[in-house]
C-alpha cells in the first residue's frame, strides 16, 4: 500500500516501511530524531536525469547541488552514480575530497568565494569555477596568473525570469545577489574580460532560475533569453559557447498539494528549448550542465521522531510534541514550508482528528505540521515525515544545544549508519574555558 501518494509501503505489523525496513525497529536501533535515506530511490532519481539525456543522444553533465545533503556518503553514491557535483564552499569541497569525488567532475558556485576556496579549487584541480562576479573575476586571475595555471569556467548570469515559487529561493531575477545582470550590460563586460583572458577557458553560460519549480515555461523561457544574449555575441565577438548549465529547481512532492512533473519532462522540454535556438542560430548544439539537488535526494528521505508531550487546548487547537525540530528542519519556520507526516506504528490506522506538529525548541515558531490528519497517538509513538532528504540534514542547526541526529541509509533491505548521532562533546567541541 502507498501511503498518501509517497513512495513508502505499510507492512503486516501496520508499521511504515522505507527501502522494505520496518522504520520502528530503525527507530529502536539508532534512536530518534533519525533521518533515514532510501538509497534505491536516490539512484533512480539520479539516473532518470542521466538516462533522459543518453536517449535524447545530448551530451550532458548531471551535477548533483551538494547543497541538498552533503555527506561523505551520500556524494559517495553521487561517484558511483557517474554524476557530476556542484559545490559552494570549501567545507562542501573538503566534503567532496574527503569522499574521494573525482576532482574534474567538480563544479565550485558561489557569490562571494574567497581566495582560499578560489586557491582550493585551482590546487585540486576542479573540473569548472561558476564565475559570479566583478571581485571574483579579479581574485581568480590574479591566483591563477601566480600559480601559472588555467581554469576553465563558466560565467553566471540572471535572465530576470521570475520562478513561481516562494521569494526567499528565488535567485534567477534580476534583483539577485548572484550572478550578472544580463539586462544592465554588466554580463557583457564580464563576458569581455573573461573571453579575452588567456588564463581562462569560457565554457559557457549558467543560470539558475529558483528551487521548488513545477512547470516548465520559466526553463524554456530562460533559454530564449539566454540565446538573446548567445545570438548578440555571436555576432558581435564571433562567440558560440560549448556549455550551457541550466541550473537545478525541479519541484518535488511535499504534499499531496505538490504535483510534480516527472523529471525526464524538465530534461525533455529543456533539450527542445535548447535545440530550436541552435538551430535557428546555426551553431552546434552545446552540452548541457544541469544542477539538480532538492529532486535526487528530497523524497528519498524521511525524518523518525518520537512524540512525547501533548496538549489539547478545547476549541483552539491539539499539539503533539516531537523530540526535533526547526534544529533538524528549519523549513516550516523559514519558509512557511509544508510537510506530510503518518504515526509509523499505526500506519494503518483510521484518521480520527487533526494535531499541530511542535518541535521542541524554545520558540513558539518551531512548528513542523499544522493539522495533520492522525489516528489517536500515545507518548513514545513515531512520527514519520515524509520528504525531508533535502535542506533539512543540510541546515541542520545546534540551536538549544540540540544535537544533530544520526543519519541511516538502507539499501538491498539493509540499513547502514553513514552519520553518527552527535554526542553532547561534540556540541562543546570548540568551546574554551574562560577560568
Ligand atoms: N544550482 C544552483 C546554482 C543553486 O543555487 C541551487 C539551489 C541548485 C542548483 C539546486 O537547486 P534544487 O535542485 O535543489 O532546487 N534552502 C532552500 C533551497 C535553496 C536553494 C538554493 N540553491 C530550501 O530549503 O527550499
Amino acid at each position: 500500500m502507498l501511503i498518501n501518494h509517497h513512495p513508502f509501503q505499510v507492512n503486516q505489523h501496520g508499521h511504515l516501511e522505507i527501502g522494505g525496513l520496518d522504520t520502528i525497529m530503525l527507530a529502536e536501533k539508532y534512536g530518534t530524531p533519525l533521518y533515514v535515506y532510501d538509497v534505491a530511490m536516490i539512484r533512480k532519481n539520479a539516473r532518470t536525469f542521466v538516462h533522459t539525456f543518453k536517449e535524447l543522444g545530448v551530451k550532458a553533465k548531471v551535477a548533483y547541488a551538494s547543497k541538498a545533503f552533503s555527506t561523505i556518503a551520500m556524494l559517495q553514491v553521487a561517484k558511483q552514480e557517474n554524476l557530476y557535483l556542484d559545490v559552494v564552499s570549501e567545507g562542501e569541497l573538503y566534503t567532496a575530497l574527503k569522499a574521494e569525488f573525482p576532482t574534474d567532475r567538480i563544479h565550485l558556485h558561489g557569490n562571494n568565494k574567497s581566495i582560499e576556496e578560489l586557491t582550493m579549487a585551482i590546487d585540486h584541480n576542479i573540473g569548472c569555477i561558476v564565475v559570479d562576479n566583478f571581485h571574483e573575476i579579479d581574485l581568480l586571475t590574479r591566483i591563477l596568473q601566480e600559480k601559472n595555471k588555467k581554469a576553465d569556467v563558466l560565467m553566471r548570469v540572471t535572465p530576470g525570469v521570475e520562478s513561481h515559487t516562494h521569494d526567499y529561493i528565488m535567485t534567477g531575477n534580476e534583483d539577485s545577489k548572484f550572478g550578472f545582470n544580463l539586462q544592465n550590460g554588466q554580463a557583457e563586460a564580464a563576458f569581455k574580460q573573461l573571453n579575452q583572458h588567456e588564463a581562462i577557458h569560457l565554457k559557457g553560460l549558467h543560470c539558475h532560475i529558483g528551487s521548488q519549480i513545477f512547470e516548465t515555461e520559466g526553463f524554456v523561457r530562460t533559454t530564449d533569453i539566454l540565446f538573446n544574449t548567445l545570438a548578440d555575441w555571436k555576432e558581435k565577438y564571433d562567440y558560440t559557447p560549448s556549455v550551457l548549465n541550466l541550473g537545478g529547481g525541479y519541484g518535488i512532492r511535499y504534499t499531496a498539494e505538490d504535483k510534480p512533473l516527472p523529471y525526464d519532462t524538465y530534461v525533455k522540454d529543456l533539450v527542445k528549448a535548447v535545440e530550436h535556438h541552435v538551430s535557428k542560430l546555426n551553431i552546434a548544439m552545446p552540452e548541457i550542465w544541469l544542477e539538480p539537488g532538492r529532486s535526487i535526494v528530497g523524497e528519498a528521505g524521511i525524518t523518525l521522531y518520537t512524540i512525547g508531550s501533548m496538549k489539547e487546548i478545547p476549541g483552539v487547537r491539539n499539539y503533539i510534541s516531537v523530540d526535533g525540530g526547526m534544529t533538524d528542519n528549519i523549513r516550516p519556520a523559514l519558509y512557511q514550508a509544508k510537510y506530510d507526516a503518518v504515526i509509523a506504528n499505526r500506519a494503518n490506522k483510521p484518521v480520527t482528528r487533526e494535531v499541530t506538529v511542535a518541535g521542541k525548541a524554545c520558540e513558539s515558531g518551531d512548528q513542523l505540521i499544522k493539522d495533520l490528519p492522525i489516528p489517536e497517538v500515545e507518548s513514545g509513538d513515531i512520527l514519520a515525515v515524509f520528504s525531508t532528504g533535502a535542506y533539512g540534514y543540510s541546515m541542520a542547526s545546534h540551536y538549544n544545544r540540540f544535537t544533530n541526529p544520526a543519519v541511516v541509509f538502507i539499501e538491498d533491505k539493509k540499513d547502514k549508519l553513514v552519520v553518527r548521532r552527535e554526542t553532547y562533546e561534540d556540541v562543546v567541541r570548540n568551546d574554551l574555558s574562560y577560568e
